[in-house]
């Protein structure tokens, strides 16, 4: 009897403590009812939400919001980058576009290598060599095409008008100018916009920008591809030392591919396939850390760091070894992603002792970072979602500007592996999967990710942060499933990297106390006490259990929830 009692109260414990971790946590940051965007800056949050509002849908919105990020934050949002979009329409289906930059017709695997086989510094950040043929505006018109529903005109008006207001500068938005100004002024002279700086309140017009948008409104894609702006676009690259031509613009697409999809205990997870890495790296982290109770280790708890630290670079030695860009390279995903060999890659991790990164190589089957690419995070009121992660790759991309279309250059091509065993500016070492070739993509970190729960929309997510967006993303997910945080708590949450190579472990400057760095270093783990980075801007949603949604904007930067 006495047995039977204290069996029932057992029962009764367990039963709360499931129910604990089953009961959603209550939301923390802005609640709507409808519809929601989350990016990185209000201006484009707000007009996202307002082509919401007058019966848009999610696509139709995803289009208003890139274009207002290329306004309002030209640090990342761009015209002349590129980005990667996973989403999930209310009826369930899945699917992703690849607006991903590409290499020039004229690109050549040693085109950034001295004549000794050294790579030539600058020649793939700084500039027009470093630019790639641009897929922004190839990507906003395939969304549109296949599931916009409001005209194109309606959606790019009010861009236009916020161009011609302009858009006040935010104190982070003045310090990040100042601190690149030089570097602008060293690749574009004195004759550019940027030559005056700029103070915490000044209003930033772009005059040529906004004559640009109108003409892609007036004429469509090929405005920017075949038109008067492509032919203005590479006469001022080319004068200025680069590679792409109108060829190379002509030949553009975005590619609609099929995302990475997978279980993590009882979420589905829908993630960028190749060329970017995120998905399958998110995937390989999740899959090796699912044998585990994590939410049994208390949240950033010695073990917890461990366990994702180790499972990271694991995955990034495979990431750096086998992906690219699928149309060039045979990626064995089947392998990568199989629950055998994923176990067999963690069979010697142990909580006794950091394994080595330089006793991981890549599995046998046979950085430096900032967040300088911007999220946006969206979901309709007919329970649509759209995931976009877009970047220039830099802060403010080359640095190259065209004044007269009115907007920045990316440097992607130095997302590239330049040399095998070299490091690319996120410390990021690449192998042959992604080295350089004519009309190749390079290797991406964008994680623009969707998870479901219950077969339900769950949460719109993603990061930008070069090589950290990955762990940034899968680190905020286990942060609302495994330790039951609010949507904004998740994003706000301190967060911490490995990649592998170099071989420490960079946390955030909050939240990470000495005794516990002590801990892991007990057990042989590196840290990087040089830098405290801000890892990641997560921008995402949450669905609660009652429909309504929660957005988590990223503290971090000027990240904005706007929503009805
Ligand atoms: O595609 C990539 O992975 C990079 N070009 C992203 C760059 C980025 O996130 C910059 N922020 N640190």
């Amino acid at each position: 009897m006495k047995h039977l009692f204290k069996y029932g109260i057992l029962l009764v414990l367990l039963s709360t403590l499931v129910q604990c971790k089953k009961h959603s946590a209550k939301p923390t940051g802005l609640v709507t009812k409808n519809a929601m965007v989350v990016s990185a800056r209000e201006e484009a949050s707000v007009i996202g939400a307002e082509i919401l509002e007058k019966g848009g849908n999610a696509f139709d919105a995803m289009v208003g919001t890139e274009l207002a990020l290329a306004v309002a934050y030209p640090f990342a949002g761009n015209l002349g980058g590129g980005g990667f979009m996973v989403y999930r329409k209310n009826n369930g289906d899945v699917g992703a576009l690849d607006y991903r930059e590409k290499a020039p017709l004229s690109a050549h695997k040693d085109m950034y290598l001295d004549s000794l086989g050294n790579v030539i510094e600058g020649k793939s950040t700084k500039g027009a060599t470093a630019v790639g043929v641009p897929g922004t505006i190839s990507g906003i018109f395939e969304v549109h095409e296949k599931f916009g529903s409001l005209p194109i005109e309606d959606i790019l008006s009010p861009v236009i008008a916020l161009v011609e207001r302009g858009v006040i500068v935010t104190e982070k938005q003045a310090l990040r100018l100042e601190y690149y100004r030089e570097q602008i002024l060293e690749v574009n002279g004195d004759n550019t916009l940027f030559f005056n700086s700029c103070n915490v309140g000044d209003t930033l017009k772009y005059p040529a920008l906004g004559n640009t948008l109108r003409r892609i409104a007036e004429n469509g894609r090929d405005e920017f591809y075949k038109g008067e702006t492509a032919k203005k676009l590479v006469s001022f690259i080319q004068e200025k030392g680069g590679y792409v031509t109108l060829e190379d613009l002509e030949k553009y697409e975005a590619i609609w591919r099929q995302p990475i999809i997978f279980k993590y205990k009882d979420l589905r997870i829908i993630s960028m396939s190749p060329p970017s890495s995120g998905g399958v790296t998110m995937n390989q982290i999740l899959k090796m850390i699912e044998p585990y109770d994590i939410s049994s280790f208390k949240h950033n708890s010695t073990k917890a760091i461990q366990l994702f630290t180790e499972a990271s670079r694991r995955a990034y030695a495979d990431r750096n070894y086998y992906l690219g860009d699928p149309d060039f390279v045979d990626i064995p995903l089947d392998v990568l992603l199989s629950q055998k060999y994923l176990t067999e890659r963690m069979a010697d991790f142990t909580f006794d002792q950091a394994t080595l990164s330089s006793d991981i190589e890549r599995g046998n089957i046979q950085i430096s970072e900032s967040s300088e690419t911007t999220h946006y995070s969206i979901v309709d009121q007919e329970g649509n979602a759209v995931s976009v992660t877009t970047t220039l790759n830099g802060a403010y991309g080359s640095k190259l500007y065209c004044d007269e279309l009115g907007f920045f250059l990316n440097n992607e091509m130095d997302d590239f592996s330049a040399k095998p065993g070299v490091p690319n500016m996120f410390g990021l070492i690449g192998a042959q999967a992604n080295s350089i070739a004519p009309e190749k993509r390079m290797l991406s970190s964008m994680t623009p990710t969707i998870v479901e729960k219950d077969n339900k929309l769950w949460l719109v997510i993603g990061s930008p942060g070069g090589a950290t967006i990955i762990t940034a993303v899968t680190q905020t997910i286990l942060n609302a499933y495994e330790f039951n945080m609010s949507m904004q708590e998740a994003v706000d949450a301190p967060r911490f990297h490995h990649q592998w190579l170099p071989d420490h472990i960079v946390f955030e400057t909050e939240g990470f106390s000495t005794s516990l760095k002590n801990s892991l270093k007990s057990k042989g783990y590196n840290i990087n006490e040089d830098r405290t980075p801000i890892l990641g801007k997560v921008d995402a949603v949450r669905v609660l259990p009652d429909g309504r949604l929660e957005g988590g904007a990223d503290y971090r930067g000027d990240d904005t929830a706007v929503g009805f």
